[in-house]
């Protein structure tokens, strides 16, 4: 079946187990890099939940390749597109937000972290998982979350990053550096990249 994720249900089921609050940890963290009034294009944005963390000001749009995430998200009025980033090009926007999907498309993450770097026209916010369920050492429970959290292309359903990895994943983006550290109780790595050169600000705290 195409459907990218089993379901919507397990999907957030699954969800919550892995992140409890740290998920609304990561949106608040994830949104204050967000300026008033900007324009965020969302990209593997699930059910568009970031909206509701996002100033009133700011003119969203997600985009997903998931039916039921598309379908769910207009039905709560938020601007989600069906939009399958291994096999159409991103549009431009002034903000761009990639919140635990990197992931999915290992082994081509550079690649894809090119395209949402390219599409990005001020600032990128990536937030990436550091620790997962599909790692656990009750075998079990590692491949439920790995066969739930599937996707159409994922060659390796146990792949997560680890802080190291996703480190030489954004060296070559070091001089656009904004901002680097952990969030979610160590859960989650956030990066903002700013497409004006910084100052070389890498990883404020390690
Ligand atoms: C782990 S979820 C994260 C959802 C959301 N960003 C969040 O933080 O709650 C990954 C999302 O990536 C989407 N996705 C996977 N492959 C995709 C692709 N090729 N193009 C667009 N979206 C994709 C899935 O449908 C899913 O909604």
């Amino acid at each position: 079946m195409a459907i990218l994720y089993r379901s919507s249900l397990l999907y957030h089921g699954l969800m919550t187990a892995v992140y409890h609050v740290h998920r609304r940890e990561r949106f608040r963290e994830v949104a204050q890099w967000v300026p008033e009034g900007a324009e965020v294009l969302d990209v593997c944005c699930g059910d568009g939940a970031l909206t509701g963390y996002l100033d009133s000001s700011v003119r969203y749009r997600g985009l997903d390749q998931s039916p039921v995430f598309v379908a769910r998200a207009r039905d709560r009025g938020r601007e989600v597109e069906h939009f399958d980033l291994r096999r159409a090009s991103l549009p431009g926007s002034q903000v761009v937000v990639c919140q635990a999907s990197l992931f999915q498309f290992y082994p081509d993450v550079d690649e894809v972290l090119g395209q949402l770097f390219d599409a990005a026209l001020q600032r990128l916010i990536i937030s990436e998982s550091v620790k997962s369920l599909t790692q656990s050492r009750w075998s079990c429970l590692s491949r439920i979350v790995a066969w739930g959290t599937h996707v159409e292309g994922m060659t390796n359903d146990h792949f997560r990053f680890c802080p190291e990895g996703l480190d030489r994943l954004f060296h070559p983006y070091a001089a656009h550096l904004r901002h680097a550290r952990e969030v979610c109780g160590g859960r989650d790595w956030l990066y903002v990249l700013d497409k004006q050169p910084s100052r070389g600000i890498a990883r404020e705290e390690i």
